[in-house]
């Protein structure tokens, strides 16, 4: 396939990137670079230097975007280009609407207008856990029919590009022109791709492993656990971590599997839960470091427990996570912070 893959010079964008050039298929990459690197894009462009390309542009500039399209007759679009922190969207709605729906109404106008108005046939959406925001307790594990009901603007964004996607895929089937649609929900992504190429590098990083493992590494003083007297086992949050090898497994099941005139959402992530103090039990035990943890009250916002019904990506896809233990998961992200002091460095 030839393949646009917006947010590719992020961390998910990125390991996409790299396996579809490992599987054979045409990539080009396209990032602003606000959140992104372009170290990465540059190994890629080396590597490969006859089925990559990466474009500097903006998703919201549409003739950008259209003539890479065409110029590359691309097919398929991966869509991870988003601002993605949760407390930042609170602090800057606005900044995230215009980026999250904006930008990708822009990006959608360019898939619309493809190849003289035929259009891009396959396209794969990054949403979110955070659509469902805190749900019930007889919704966990959480299934693609859980309410979506978000708490953050963030969530927000996610769930009206879900609605925005699925208006569009109508429209094409009234047009005879039907899209494949796939929405993917990813719970907590993590890890690094084993060949040491990429890893996560985030500023600010706020996302629990990657922070924990920085405590280990001496790169900051402590850490903290927000929320010690939830009603879970040990008192703190529970999430689902999917590693970001797996989660790319799922687009690519997806690509394969999900035909035009199909719509399908997913909620990806392994089906098993753990605790903060499990995750950083974990960092400890992977660093043989026992950095200092600080035990803080809780956050406003933050769910009890989420993690994922996955059932139905295992039987409609066929997705199997090769990573379903929190060590192995936290080992990959270990050794590419371990080898990378200063993340690429830029
Ligand atoms: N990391 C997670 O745990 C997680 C969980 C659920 C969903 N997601 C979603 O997955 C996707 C990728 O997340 P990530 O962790 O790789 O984030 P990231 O910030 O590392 O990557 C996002 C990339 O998109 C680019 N970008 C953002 N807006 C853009 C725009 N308007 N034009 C061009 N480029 C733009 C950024 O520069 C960045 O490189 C996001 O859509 C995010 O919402 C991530």
């Amino acid at each position: 396939m030839r393949i646009l893959v917006t947010g590719g010079a992020g961390y998910i964008g990125s390991h996409a990137c790299l396996r579809l050039l490992q599987d054979g298929h045409f990539v080009v990459a396209i990032d602003n670079l606000d959140r992104g690197h372009q170290t990465p894009m540059d190994m890629l462009g080396s590597v490969y230097p006859d089925s990559f390309r990466f474009v500097h542009s903006d998703l919201g500039n549409t003739k950008i975007v259209l003539d890479t399209i065409n110029i590359h007759s691309l097919d398929t679009v991966l869509h991870f280009g988003a601002l993605a922190y949760v407390g930042e969207s609170v602090e800057q709605p606005l900044m995230y609407y215009k980026n999250n729906i904006a930008s990708g109404i822009g990006l959608l106008d360019a898939c619309d207008q493809a190849h003289n108005g035929a259009g891009i046939s396959r396209f794969i959406f990054s949403s979110s856990c955070a659509t469902f925001g805190d749900p019930s307790d007889d919704m966990i594990p959480v299934p693609e029919h859980c309410p979506q009901t978000p708490t953050s603007p963030y969530g927000s964004t996610k769930l009206q590009m879900e609605q925005i996607l699925i208006d569009y895929a109508k429209k094409r089937e009234l047009d005879n022109n039907p899209i494949a649609l796939t929405i993917l929900r990813y719970f907590n992504v993590a890890g690094a791709d084993t060949s040491g190429l990429l890893g996560e590098d985030h500023s600010p990083e706020t996302h629990l492993i990657p922070v924990a493992i920085n405590a280990a590494l001496g790169r900051r003083t402590s850490m903290t656990i927000f929320g010690t007297d939830y009603p879970t086992p040990d008192g703190t949050n529970i999430r689902d971590y999917v590693h970001v090898d797996d989660l790319i497994d799922a687009h690519v099941l997806a690509m394969n599997t999900i035909s035009v005139g199909q719509c399908e959402a997913f909620n990806i992530g392994i089906g098993k839960g753990y605790s903060v103090r499990e995750v950083l039990e974990a960092v400890r035990r992977v660093s043989g470091v026992d950095f200092p943890i600080q035990d803080a009250p809780r956050r406003a916002g933050d769910a009890v427990a989420l993690f994922c019904d996955s059932h139905k990506v295992r039987t409609v896809l066929g997705w199997e996570p090769r990573y379903t233990d929190i060590d192995a998961i936290v080992s990959t992200a270990y050794s590419w912070m371990l080898s990378h002091p200063d993340g690429y460095a830029e």
